[in-house]
């Protein structure tokens, strides 16, 4: 079976964009309007304002104004690191308006060994905040009250199971798939580190590779975002039976709250 972890890269993903120009009169015959995640449709600008496209391919959400948080398996570690772009600010990567801040620090999370086992979640500490309204912040659940209902999922990556990155952000809306259906789906399944969402009888709706890292997020009593996973992992994507597979941000909500003051 096929968990694909793939982390897209800057130089592929500006490969796509540019072979997605060279191929446009593919693209235009293609009967179906453009499709997003994977059954999703394009975010208005402004529409989520805390999401973080970086540059080694994966999502994040802005967990204050200079930390994003991102999932484990999109590093390669923790310590000081410049190497990492993050832009924001924009559903158009290309925007002239996009915000991009470097890295400083990157924290991964310290029992991490893979996403399949829990611990997917790390922060990233940028050069400098992300000032202006075009960005917000993006709160995490603290308990498992919101673990359950409708989420909204996010991302700039693959549209379909092996397709390339995308230059706008997609979105679309998934249901809280419970641990036993997901456990179904995935024996191994560590329940407790992982929230589960799709629609696991037919598939059609899923975030795919270079969505990782990114937000899933619903919202709150007072009618707020608030965040409840972390784009992990999962058979294929949108495939019918299987669910995609979060960081169950409730989990590790209190050891998030403590690294990022650490950082
Ligand atoms: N691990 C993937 C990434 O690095 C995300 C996969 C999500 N898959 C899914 N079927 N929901 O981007």
């Amino acid at each position: 079976m096929r968990r694909q972890l793939a982390r897209w890269f800057t130089v592929a993903a500006s490969a796509v964009f540019a072979v997605g120009a060279l191929v446009l009169p593919a693209h235009a015959s293609s009967p179906s309007p453009s499709p997003g995640v994977v059954g999703g449709t394009r975010a208005s600008q402004g529409e989520f304002p805390f999401m973080v496209r970086l540059s080694m391919g994966c999502g994040g959400a802005l967990y204050t104004r200079q930390i994003v948080l991102t999932a484990a398996h999109c590093v390669d570690g923790t310590g000081s690191n410049s190497g990492i772009t993050a832009t924001a600010g924009a559903v158009d990567l290309q925007s002239s308006g996009a915000i991009k801040v470097r890295s400083s620090y990157v924290y991964q999370a310290p029992s991490f060994t893979g996403a399949e086992n829990g611990n997917d979640w790390a922060l990233i500490k940028l050069a400098s905040p992300v000032t202006g309204s075009a960005v917000t912040t993006l709160p995490i659940a603290g308990s498992t009250a919101y673990d359950s209902g409708t989420f909204t999922i996010a991302g700039w990556g693959a549209t379909s199971e092996g397709g390339g990155q995308q230059r706008y952000l997609q979105k679309a809306s998934v249901p809280f798939v419970d641990d036993t259906a997901c456990s179904s789906a995935y024996p191994g399944l560590v329940a407790g580190a992982s929230i589960c969402a799709g629609y696991q009888a037919t598939g059609g709706v899923d975030t795919c590779q270079g969505d990782s890292g990114g937000p899933m997020f619903r919202r709150d009593a007072a009618g707020a975002w608030i965040q409840v996973g972390i784009t992990s992992w999962g058979q294929g994507c949108a495939e019918a039976g299987y669910p995609g597979v979060y960081t169950q941000v409730s989990t590790y909500a209190s050891a998030i709250a403590a690294a990022a003051a650490r950082l």
